[in-house]
């Protein structure tokens, strides 16, 4: 299995377009060791050459030319993406199916019933796609249950339902369902290496900790540093487990969960915050990632799990 990091940055990208942050300041004006970033997507493929796009953010289409592999061009109108797998109806893992409007056909997309509503109401981009390509839905089950991407028949998906909230836009942000955010097992059954990605995690339930200690390859939420990083910095006055994210640092944060997996067990952080000090290749805090294993995604990366 090939996993394609097609952007690592959370809503916003890195720099933010209005943001003046020490990290945005600091790699617009190039003071700071950092790479810009793309909002947050991946691919991923059996064979190199079909790819299942996980997430469509609002960079999609910068992330495709940057990622010459996704366009095989073997026919005037071509793409390597064989549909799009949604994680969550979020703003920066949505709007980019806007951008694929050319699409010859409907676009094959799977989410999940929450998902779908929201796509269809709150933020009715599945309406609007009905005047271009249009979308070919297919049930995205969120208790477990494999299923199957055609064009990766290799690969065996499954997604359990993640502690995290739906978008700001859904009329039920702050009364959260299960099915609103998941987390994704991706099992290549012919060597069995597996992933587990969920770029939006709120906390790590019972459920979500056996998923993780399954996989090969952990590729999660690495939004925020500490869970005031915005209103310490004046940004916002947002937590980020408020808004569905679990902090890296502190007793419960992301790294002590981290720690607690097997050491051959890769670990990599996505959906990266500008405001996170790990951006910074000088920090300490990149310092203690690299102390404990743990990877900080940049763009245009290739793994296999
Ligand atoms: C999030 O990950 O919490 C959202 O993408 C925030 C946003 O839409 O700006
Ligand atoms: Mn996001
Ligand atoms: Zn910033």
């Amino acid at each position: 299995m090939k996993v394609r990091i097609l952007g690592s940055a959370a809503g916003g990208g890195f720099p933010q377009w209005n943001c003046n942050c020490p990290n945005c300041r600091g790699v617009r004006d190039g003071s700071l060791r950092a790479t810009p970033r793309t909002q947050s997507s991946i691919a991923i493929s059996a064979d190199g050459i079909d790819w299942l796009l996980v997430n469509a953010s609002p960079d999609i289409l910068a992330q495709l030319a940057a990622n010459p592999v996704l366009q095989p061009a073997r026919a005037l109108r071509d793409t390597g993406l064989v549909g799009v797998l949604l994680m969550d109806g979020q703003v920066d893992h949505t709007t980019g199916l806007y951008m694929l409007r050319e699409h010859r056909g409907p676009l094959r997309i799977w989410c999940t019933d929450p998902v779908h509503a929201d796509l269809t109401q709150g933020n009715p981009i599945f309406g609007v796609l009905s005047h271009f390509c249009g979308v070919d839905r297919r049930v995205l089950p969120f208790d477990g249950t494999p299923f199957s991407v055609d064009g990766l028949e290799a690969l065996a998906f499954s997604a359990i339902p993640l502690s995290s909230k739906p978008a700001p836009y859904s009329p039920h942000r702050e009364n959260p369902q299960p099915g609103d955010n998941i987390g994704l097992l991706v099992s290549d059954t012919r060597d069995g290496r597996t992933l587990f990605y969920a770029p939006g995690l709120g906390a790590i339930d019972a459920p979500t900790w056996q998923a993780m200690q399954r996989a090969d390859a952990v590729l999660v939420d690495g939004t925020f540093w500490h869970d005031d990083e915005m209103p310490r910095l004046g940004v916002s006055s947002k937590t980020g487990r408020s808004i569905g994210h679990l902090p890296q640092a502190g007793d419960d944060g992301m790294i002590s969960w981290l720690d607690r997996l097997p050491a051959t067990t890769r670990k990599l952080l996505i959906h990266i915050n500008n405001t996170n000090p790990i951006l910074d290749e000088a920090s300490a805090e990149r310092a203690e990632l690299a102390r404990h294993g743990i990877e900080v995604t940049r763009d245009g990366m290739e793994f296999s799990p």
